[in-house]
């Protein structure tokens, strides 16, 4: 996810510029040309209204017999003329009354009152629901490009998902753990490839199970696959092999991605995120909701009082958190989520990178104290002692290949 700071940090404004710019011509050039067919669509249907309203004039009084005496004084032709009896539906359409009359308001051809009027009614029911066709043709419209583009879309990782299955043999299966079994987690032969051409792999045939109470620490070099193996483990990557067992429930179980998410809203929202004030998620394993005190003392115990203070304590402080919040004051956050929700286990992906050791150490120590197990993914040695088990990544050029040892 990128973020103001992030852009500047890297110097890439100029680059976000021009690239916002054009997005703003493409998307102007977008809704002129939806603007356009639009008027074109609101013609159509205009014109469509006014040739219906005379249709069934046209066809009576073609269909009638001519008479000679034209019933002198009816008043039927006047209301015809008048506009009358609509249909009830309230449209107010143009209906065109000046062909197929004479001078003095009557039918031409001396077409019988009564059935032009009923054709009319007959005639107004069809065109009311014709005219919810025609008045919603740019919704329409509008609704079968998002659909085609959807279409489009999974079409596109549909081809891409079997042509990796074409190429490695299988795709891996993400299963639940067995309930009441011993594992709440259990990796199988899983090789695992980066995406992009050529396709590199990662992992290859890496087996390892954890039960209550394991804590494994994930390491190795920058890209070698440690955050992709945590994707594949949450079910957001696809190109593995292999098979994922692990305990599904949401609440007993929570992701700390590599880089925090904050939200736009207050630091009660925050704390209380992913799951929000009064679902049943936000109360933890204890069943008791956070209160606004409990979550104070959460971020007392984070190392988050400095920013409580900034607030003078209200929880309810609306500000810009992603920009206003340190990357380790952020990542505090993130551990302050475990801490509300209490999920029995933890996957953590540098969840503490940012923090200096004094800080790095609390917040290990909290997720120690609330998981009765997690896998993190770190570099520090300090962090070591928090886990019960290490698995190194080789990295590049090293053909998938890792190693497993107790600490
Ligand atoms: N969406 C993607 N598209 C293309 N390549 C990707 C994508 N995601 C990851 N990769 C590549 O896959 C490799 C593994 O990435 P990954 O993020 O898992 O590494 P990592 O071990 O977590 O590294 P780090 O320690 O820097 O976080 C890297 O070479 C990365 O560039
Ligand atoms: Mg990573």
């Amino acid at each position: 996810m990128r973020s103001p700071s992030s852009i500047a940090f890297y110097r890439g404004q100029a680059q976000e510029v021009s690239g916002m710019l054009r997005k703003l011509a493409r998307r102007l050039q977008t809704e002129w040309r939806r603007l356009a067919n639009k008027d074109v669509v609101q013609a159509y249907s205009t014109m469509f209204r006014q040739f219906v309203g005379l249709l069934p004039v046209y066809v009576l009084a073609g269909r009638s017999t001519p008479q000679t005496q034209p019933s002198s004084g009816h008043d039927g032709g006047a209301a015809l003329l008048d506009g009358h009896g609509h249909g009830g539906h309230g449209h107010g359409h143009a209906h065109g009354h000046g062909a197929g009359h004479d001078h003095e308001g009557r039918p031409a051809g001396g077409t019988d009152i009564a059935a032009v009027n009923q054709a009319r009614e007959v005639f107004d029911e069809v065109l009311y629901h014709l005219l919810i066709v025609a008045e919603n043709t740019s919704d329409f419209s509008r609704l079968a490009t998002v659909a085609l583009e959807l279409d489009r879309y999974s079409e596109r990782s549909r081809r891409d998902l079997q042509q990796l299955q074409s190429e490695t043999g299988a795709g891996g299966r993400l299963l639940p753990a067995p309930p009441g079994g011993p594992f709440w987690l259990q990796v199988e032969d899983l090789t695992l490839w980066a995406p992009g051409e050529p396709r590199r792999l990662l992992v290859k045939e890496l087996s390892v199970a954890m039960t209550g109470g394991d804590r494994l620490l994930i390491c190795g070099p920058s890209g070698a696959g440690k955050t992709t193996l945590l994707r594949a483990i949450a079910g957001l990557w696809l190109q593995w092999t292999g098979s994922i067992r692990r305990e599904m429930d949401a609440r007993r179980v929570m992701f700390l991605p590599q880089r925090p998410y904050i939200q736009v809203g207050t630091l009660r929202e925050q704390l209380l995120y992913p799951f929000g004030a009064g679902s049943d998620c936000s109360h933890g394993a204890g069943g008791a909701a956070a209160t606004d005190d409990e979550l104070k003392q959460i971020m007392q115990r984070v190392g988050l009082q400095p920013v409580l203070l900034r607030v003078q304590g209200d929880l309810g402080a609306r500000r810009r958190w992603a920009e206003e919040l340190s990357v380790g004051e952020q990542q505090r956050v993130s551990i302050a989520r475990i801490l509300v929700h209490k999920p029995a286990f933890a996957i953590l992906d540098e969840a503490t990178s940012a923090n200096d050791t004094g800080h790095e150490l609390t917040m290990y120590r909290c997720v120690q104290e609330t998981c009765s197990a997690f896998v993190s993914v770190g570099h520090r040695e300090s962090i070591e002692a928090f886990h019960t088990g290490k698995l190194t990544l080789l990295g590049e050029g090293q053909q998938g290949q890792w190693t497993l040892e107790p600490l």
